[in-house]
């Protein structure tokens, strides 16, 4: 499965990116924790030069935790502060405020050296596409949060929500597109829901997330669905269909109906947590397919 994808506007997302991110300190990039480098796009490291960095491993409650543990390690090393975060529920969002002091450290004490006390940090929050950049905001910001900023029918600007005294968000998030030259990180970024289904074969995607969990989680499917190891992908597709009852007017087993399951049960997380990309190297190897990585 080949997945080619260019949004025509990207080249203006990136220049207005550019804009705003003149405006913050520190820049936190939202990555999925199941595959978190096919979900970052590389633009940001160019873009977010001199910025302190931060990276949320988001859906760390999807992902296995020892990869995310190897994960944060691995970002660290390059340099990146790191939090693992489930935005949905709110773990991991308390630590981000004295991890934002660590990384915005210097610029603190230089406001101080020059008298400014009480500045905040300010943070923009970027990502792809569905990583939880919307999520993360509304659950870090809550309801205690005031947007502060420009008035409405005063000059048109931008807003931010304080979160507290020390740290303010740009509160429209970046978006950035992923970038994939290799085919599989585009089959992760489409099972992970990162690219538009519209411009996917559905049925196709089920079929690659049977071959990937058949390989690396093999007792999840017999698990959920009852199907048996070592059928292979289409016998297993049919099996759902079979286990799930979906079946067309005539009575056929209706493939797509099943394909829909499996790929909705595989991105919320009901087939277990599953850990896409490991770290190692320099992180995905395009020789091998997701399913071929060993643990
Ligand atoms: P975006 O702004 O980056 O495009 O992403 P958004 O916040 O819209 O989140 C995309 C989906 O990911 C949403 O699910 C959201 O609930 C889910 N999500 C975000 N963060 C987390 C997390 O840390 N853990 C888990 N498990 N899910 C997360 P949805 O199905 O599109 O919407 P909803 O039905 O949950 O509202």
């Amino acid at each position: 499965m080949n997945i080619q994808w260019y949004p025509g506007h990207m080249a203006k997302a990136k220049r207005g990116m550019q804009e705003a991110i003149k405006l913050v300190d520190l820049i936190i990039e939202l990555v999925d924790a199941r595959a978190p480098l096919a979900s970052r796009n590389p633009d940001i490291d160019e873009l977010g030069g001199g910025k302190a960095r931060l990276i949320l491993l988001n859906k760390s409650d999807l992902a296995e935790e020892k990869w995310n543990k190897a994960w944060t390690g691995w970002f660290s090393e390059k340099g990146f502060f790191v939090v693992e975060v489930n935005s949905k529920n709110g773990a991991g969002l308390k630590q981000i405020h004295s991890v934002v002091g660590q990384a915005c450290r210097e610029k603190i004490e230089r406001d101080r050296r020059r008298g400014i006390m009480n500045r905040p940090v300010r943070g923009m929050v970027v990502g792809i596409p569905n990583v939880g950049k919307s999520t993360f905001i509304n659950s870090i910001a809550g309801k205690a949060c005031a947007k502060t900023g420009n008035k409405p029918g005063v000059t048109k600007g931008n807003q931010w929500i304080r979160l507290n005294r020390s740290l303010e968000l740009l509160d429209t998030p970046g978006i950035l597109w992923p970038k994939f030259e290799d085919p599989w990180v585009g089959l992760m970024l489409a099972m992970l829901g990162c690219i538009n289904d519209q411009i996917l074969n559905r049925d196709e995607l089920a079929l690659e997330i049977l071959k990937f969990l058949e390989k690396r989680y093999p007792d999840v499917l017999s698990g959920r669905y009852g199907t048996g190891q070592g059928e292979g992908p289409a016998a297993m597709l049919e099996g759902v269909a079979k286990a799930r009852a979906c079946r067309m007017k005539g009575g056929e087993a209706d493939l797509s109906k099943a394909a829909g399951i499996i790929i909705d049960d595989f991105r919320n997380g009901k087939l277990g947590k599953v850990t896409l990309e490991l770290p190692g190297g320099n992180g995905f190897s395009s020789k091998e397919a997701p399913g071929e990585k060993n643990q």
